[in-house]
């Protein structure tokens, strides 16, 4: 016992493996997906043989019911169930069974918008009165049914008589909530259930009602009704829309606590299909894998070979290469940009010098200063995290010197603000590539003034600074811009194809939400706003949707890939504005003026 050195460790190791491999039974069953292919015309047939196949690895009949998570048969064929590795490997050998994987867990990926791609609020593009009777499924964290953006008081026309999908009951929900706009409301917890146990508890109701506000933000992007004056606090004030404001909504929750995992995403893909979707929209991502490993990519396929249109959103890993996901050639991936809109808050520091941020600010300050320090400066040395003080990591902070300051913390680790606000700070100066909502006055400054504003702290005794609230400018002149966050192509898996397919707006995107989900995701901030302001190709994914169902309202028998192809070749492509966009492998932008709609 006196050396545990490398070779104990190895062998330690090594005797583990051995073990759980003799034990096999007795390993920890996992959710796994069974992937079989298309589906059969028998359902009842379809889980018979799934429980079949099941029951041939297990020990008695009622294993199987205990195990078993889901049987899909509307648009595909399989199942997900608690399985060890052992016996996941001897179904993957039987016949029929196209792949075994295990359920891995996925996560998220948020008015001007609509007016910079060219469809304005008082046009209404030939559409008939009444409205469009194209049906938007939201695979998300549910919806917020009381949201205006889900009034269907512009909605006279009845639920259109194919639809069959239904609003399921839960926490806080029943089919009450569901109207002519949110037409379909369903949640799809087993996975999730199975995998770490019941959903209880507050910060989420088990229901489809939406705790977290993503899936009400991407749901009212693609298909909310108009909302005049909405704003977050004032910023971004105007009228709030989906690409299709006539469309209808159905929302599929498969997202828990932030955690949306593949079994979850397949069980609601093929219901959506089912159901009578026209339209997916999908703001969830894992990491890239093989497509018949990947929940997405195999319930994509099948909804675009019922003629369901898939838009998914290309991932926040940029800008490195070959980290776009949901790259499956069937799939819409959609990358993030710019639009003509921006958010800028100006720093005033004590020697009457300012610098423009970027920033979702709020919050005035009640002062005319306060004492500006820097978090590297004001490290505590005896903290764990002394290192990280630079970035405001929290613990590595001497809260005293924190209390009623601005404080420069440098981005990249996360969670600056709530570091500072925890410790009574007034705000943060934030030297990253971009910006949030923040719980906390801040503005968000480069590298160069970043120096210079340490340079003022470094030279002056009693360095002063004031951050004011966000004032919206609009400037059309270099936009629209790849996000630095959007992930680029190449498609690792299938190089040949090009990937993302189109990019779309990203940064900044005012939307729906719910009033008990705090707008900066901060424990600390309790604002409450019916709509906020969040970026990323979560926020753009959906606005490929909103367009893809307007093409769709024109032309309801075209295929997914003719919608595809309609959006593609009428985006924009500049040669030199759009060279951020080819260095990802994108070459076009969507400006949906250029659609030219032949009503048939
Ligand atoms: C739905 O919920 C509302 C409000 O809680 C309640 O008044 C109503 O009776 C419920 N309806 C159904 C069908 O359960
Ligand atoms: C800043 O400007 C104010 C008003 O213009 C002036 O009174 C003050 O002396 C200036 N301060 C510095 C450090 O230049
Ligand atoms: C900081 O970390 C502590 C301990 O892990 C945690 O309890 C606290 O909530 C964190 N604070 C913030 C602002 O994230
Ligand atoms: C400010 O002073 C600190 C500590 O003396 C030093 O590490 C840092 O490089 C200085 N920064 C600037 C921009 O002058
Ligand atoms: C939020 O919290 C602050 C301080 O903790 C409190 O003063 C304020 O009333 C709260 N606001 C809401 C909307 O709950």
């Amino acid at each position: 016992m006196a050396c545990i050195g490398k070779w104990t460790l190895l062998m330690l190791i090594t005797l583990l493996c051995g073990c759980s491999a003799i034990l096999g039974q007795s390993e920890k069953r996992k959710v796994h997906i069974v992937y079989m292919g298309n589906s059969h015309a028998n359902p009842e047939k379809a889980t018979n043989l799934h429980q079949k196949v099941l029951a041939k690895v297990l020990s008695g009949k009622e294993e199987v019911s205990r195990l078993m998570v889901y049987s899909y048969t509307a648009s595909l064929s399989g199942f997900a169930a608690k399985l060890s590795t052992t016996e996941a490997a001897s179904i993957s050998k039987m016949p029929g069974v196209v792949s075994v994987f295990p359920s891995s867990v996925k996560k998220l990926h948020t008015t001007r918008s609509w007016d910079f791609l060219g469809l304005s609020a008082t046009s209404n593009h030939g559409f008939p009165t009444g409205g469009s009777d194209v049906i938007i499924g939201v695979l998300d964290t549910g919806v917020w049914p009381e949201s205006e953006s889900f009034s269907d008081k512009y909605l006279p026309d009845p639920i259109p008589s194919r639809w069959k999908g239904t609003c399921v009951s839960g926490d806080s929900f029943n089919s009450s909530n569901c109207n002519r706009k949110l037409i379909g409301a369903k949640m799809f917890p087993n996975g999730y259930e199975k995998g770490f146990g019941p959903i209880t508890g507050s910060g989420e109701y088990r229901s489809p009602r939406d705790a977290a506000g993503h899936g009400s933000h991407t749901a009212s992007t693609a298909g909310g009704s108009s909302v005049s004056h909405a704003s977050l606090f004032g910023l971004a004030e105007g009228t709030a829309r989906g690409g299709t404001p006539t469309a209808r909504i159905a929302a599929y929750k498969v997202c828990w606590f932030d955690a949306c995992t593949d079994a979850d995403i397949l069980a609601a893909f093929d219901e959506a299909v089912a159901d009578g979707v026209d339209l997916i929209s999908f703001s969830i991502g894992g990491s890239g894998q093989d497509y018949f490993s990947d929940a997405t990519a195999i319930g994509a396929f099948h909804a675009v070979q019922n003629g369901v249109f898939v838009s998914s959103s290309a991932g926040n890993s940029g800008p490195k290469l070959a980290t776009v996901t949901n790259a499956a050639p069937w799939l819409t991936t959609v990358a993030a940009s710019s639009i003509d809109r921006k958010f800028t808050s100006s720093i005033l520091l004590g020697n009457n010098l300012s610098y423009k941020g970027n920033a979702v600010n709020t919050i005035a300050l009640s002062h005319p200063w306060y004492p500006l320090v820097s978090g590297e400066a004001i490290r505590n040395p005896s903290s764990p995290f002394a290192d990280k003080a630079k970035y405001c990591y929290n613990g590595s902070l001497n809260s005293d010197k924190v209390k009623n300051n601005l404080v420069v913390c440098y981005g990249g680790l996360g969670g600056a603000d709530a570091t500072v606000l925890a410790a009574g700070g007034a705000g943060v100066i934030l030297v990253d590539t971009f910006e949030f909502t923040s719980s906390i006055p801040s503005s968000v400054v480069g590298n160069a003034d970043a120096e210079h504003i340490l340079e003022y702290i470094n030279s002056t005794r009693s360095p002063v600074a004031n951050i004011l609230p966000s004032i919206t400018t609009v400037d059309d002149s270099l936009v629209p811009q790849t996000a630095i966050f959007s992930s680029r192509g190449p498609n690792v898996i299938t190089p040949d194809i090009l990937k993302p397919d189109i990019t779309a707006p990203g940064i900044d995107i005012l939307a729906a939400w719910p009033p008990v989900s705090s707008i900066s995701g901060g424990r600390t901030d309790n604002r409450s706003s019916s709509f906020n302001i969040i970026s990323g190709t979560s926020m753009s994914c959906p606005h490929v949707t909103g367009a893809a169902a307007f093409v769709k309202s024109f032309h309801p028998k075209w295929s997914p890939a003719a919608i595809k192809s309609a959006l593609m070749t009428t985006g924009l492509y500049h040669p030199i504005l759009w060279q951020p966009l080819l260095l990802m492998g994108t070459k076009y932008s969507m400006k949906m003026e250029h659609l030219a709609m032949d009503q048939d």
